[in-house]
């Protein structure tokens, strides 16, 4: 896509770029790279265009177009396949969608606007206009269907670490929630279609309140945003490359051991219910007792009041000082 290319060099320059040196670059006319500087600039970039000096970015608009995903992403497959809708439904039936149809691994739905974003628990996912990210990456791992839950915690590690980038000291409240100052700021939901012992594909759907500066009274007390944590806006289109980079990077982790211990060490640097008291609502009984951390397998070891470690899986842990805790 000849604008991304276009974006990404001048973006790359830091500064003036010739029409020649576009040219050469993208093997275009110059006629045709003065058609894309227009287009872009109608699309609400600034750019400056100085005789004899060339081009130079001066503003990006807040947009979530291909282009300007495409131009940013460092990656060498994730999201390199990318599907770009204003409006939909929900980026993960979507994704699946795709999947079905045979998208390859790594291709990515983003969209706008979700009219039915989902959460996980069956819970809606609030997903208003030009604010905010929400996406899902396509994924055929080669592992077993059970351990495909894992995957949930690699995309949780990678978006911590993007938030984190933006100066933010964001942690992990496990197994896959990222919290800032005690509130929620993403959520993740995995979906798959496999057999018994073959995986179709996995769907990871990952919703962050990256610039929204307003709550909903109902979850006003439970989740905040990037931008009302920092005080300024944040580029969504890089935070998404930036989540996708650090994605790419723990997924090979992930895949040289199909466990978490490459990724262990990581993921328990940042979560925030290491060493605090939890309370596990387990179907068989609630019980409260300290994390000490998780097992390769993403489990979360419960040290219990008589000593003995539970390995938690799936019901539902609420931690002491972070949100939603009763
Ligand atoms: C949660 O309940 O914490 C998970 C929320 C997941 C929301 C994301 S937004 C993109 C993708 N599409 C959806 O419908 N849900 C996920």
């Amino acid at each position: 896509m000849r604008k991304a290319e276009v974006l990404a060099l001048l973006r790359e320059s830091g500064g003036y770029l010739s029409g020649q040196e576009l040219c050469g670059r993208l093997g275009v006319s110059r006629t045709a790279v003065w058609k894309i500087i227009n287009q872009l600039k109608e699309e609400g970039y600034g750019i400056e265009a100085a005789p004899n000096r060339g081009y130079r970015l001066l503003a990006s608009p807040d947009l979530l177009g291909e282009g300007e995903i495409a131009s940013r992403l460092r990656t060498k497959w994730a999201g390199r396949n990318l599907i770009f809708r204003q409006t939909t439904g929900s980026t993960n039936t979507d994704a699946k969608a795709e999947a079905e149809k045979g998208a390859p691994e790594g291709t990515l739905v983003v969209s706008e606007r979700q009219e039915t974003g989902r959460g996980r628990r069956g819970r809606q996912w609030f997903s208003p206009e030009g604010s905010n990210l929400y996406f899902t990456l396509l994924l055929r791992p080669a592992c077993a269907p059970d351990q495909a839950s894992m995957l949930t915690l690699v995309m949780a590690l990678a978006a911590a670490e993007a938030v984190r980038e933006q100066g933010l000291d964001a942690g992990i409240k496990w197994p896959n929630d990222i919290v800032v100052s005690g509130k929620k700021v993403c959520g993740i939901l995995t979906e798959m279609s496999a057999e018994p012992d073959f995986i179709h594909y996995v769907v990871i759907g990952t919703g962050i309140n990256v610039n929204q500066s307003f709550f909903p009274e109902e979850i006003a007390e439970t989740a905040t945003s990037l931008r009302l944590e920092k005080g300024e806006r944040i580029v969504r289109a890089q935070l998404l490359a930036d989540v996708m980079k650090r994605f790419e990077a723990a997924y090979a982790r992930f895949l040289e051991t199909r466990d978490l211990s490459g990724i262990r060490a990581d993921y328990e640097r940042l979560l925030l219910n290491k060493d605090r008291p939890v309370r596990v609502l387990d179907p068989k009984g609630e019980y409260e007792g300290t994390a000490a951390g998780i097992n390769d397998n993403g489990e979360l070891l419960v040290t219990r009041q008589d000593g003995s470690t539970e390995c938690v899986y799936a019901g539902e842990v609420s931690v002491r000082g972070i949100y939603g805790y009763v």
